[in-house]
């Protein structure tokens, strides 16, 4: 299948992996890029750009084919060696990234003047708009639906779409309760040039996370994700669990109040001990709604195959039929 999307990245299918802390490790990012997607390794999970550059050298040992790598921008006082982490891409021949969180436009000179094709990530119309204006080459656009941070304005894909679709020049991906054919398909009729998946991805063979957190996606139902830090306007949809719950009550009970440190111990540090220990309620971790349509822990060919097999087969029969 061709689109903007799979000519600009110079990708096979327009399936993309987005970055997902300690998921997206080189293993990952490899087998999708394998399969025909776009893997994404995730930049900040690597702790100095040092150990990013081993893993963007070692996804190179693992696929000759294009990768992302993520770059999260956060609302921190602290915030990390972003300039180190971008010359380590850079150096490391790292040929699109996708950026997320706050606005890029400082870090955008550096990626265009090494011929590096960005992808933004946001929740809204505006945002999106904004990273068009400042010279992004495509958005992914992540709906309400999304594991992960959906913003503040709660509009879910069947709207967040095609008002995309309206409004920008660039292309976008669709991101967000994307998990088969008929996420792809219907992304594609609402404009999108092809879809970002996150919690699908972790249930695949190669996500190098413990068998815990696929086995927590398999049982849970669209029913068990919630909506944590709204009232720090840091909103995050994650699994339900014992840690959230708690969260939730925090909340609750502090009302305006609340500041980041009342919920520390549910947040902060706790996804080394859930992706890789397998400690399924130790903390809060990001899952989207799509795990209602996820059964099965396929390869990432299995996967994409599959997708690209049904939704090649409902495009051309059980649309076309239509017509008659
Ligand atoms: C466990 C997990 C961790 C994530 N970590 C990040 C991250 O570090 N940076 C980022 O930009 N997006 C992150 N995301 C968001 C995904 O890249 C993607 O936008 C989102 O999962 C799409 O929604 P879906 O889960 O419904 O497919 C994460 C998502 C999950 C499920």
């Amino acid at each position: 299948m061709k689109t903007k999307i799979t000519e600009m990245f110079g990708i096979e299918h327009p399936v993309m992996q987005g970055g997902m802390h300690y998921v997206g490790f080189a293993e990952l990012a490899a087998a999708v890029s394998n399969a025909g997607g776009l893997g994404t390794i995730t930049g900040l999970t690597q702790k100095t750009p040092a150990d990013l550059a081993n893993e963007i050298a070692k996804c190179k040992d693992l696929t000759d084919k294009p990768f992302a790598v993520n770059l999260t921008f956060l609302p921190t006082v602290n915030a990390p060696d972003y300039p180190g982490y971008i010359k380590t891409i850079i150096e490391g021949g790292v040929k699109i990234v996708e950026t997320a969180g706050r606005n890029p436009q400082p870090y955008l000179p550096y990626l265009k003047d090494a011929g590096i094709k960005v992808i933004h990530k946001c929740t809204s119309v505006r945002h999106a708009l904004k990273a068009e204006k400042i010279g992004c080459d495509a958005v992914s656009v992540d709906g309400f639906e999304c594991g992960g941070h959906p913003g503040e304005d709660d509009i879910p894909n069947m709207i967040l779409l095609p008002r995309a679709d309206e409004e920008l020049t660039i292309p976008f991906v669709a991101s967000g309760g994307m998990a088969d054919a008929r996420s792809l398909v219907a992304a594609l009729a609402m404009g999108a040039e092809g879809m970002n998946m996150g919690t699908r991805f972790i249930a695949t063979k190669e996500a190098p996370v413990h068998e815990n957190v696929k086995q927590a996606i398999l049982n849970a139902t669209e029913l068990d994700t919630r909506l944590v830090m709204r009232p720090l306007r840091n909103t995050e949809r994650v699994m339900n669990n014992a840690a959230v719950e708690r969260l939730l009550e925090k909340e609750a009970r502090l009302g305006a109040n609340i500041k980041f440190e009342d919920i520390i111990d549910e947040v902060a540090g706790v996804y080394p001990k859930i992706m890789m220990e397998g400690d399924m309620e130790i903390g809060a971790w990001s899952c989207g709604m799509v795990v209602g349509l996820i059964n099965d822990i396929p390869t990432c060919q299995e996967l994409i195959d599959r997708i690209m097999t049904e939704a090649t087969d409902m495009i051309k029969n059980r649309l076309g039929n239509l017509l008659g």
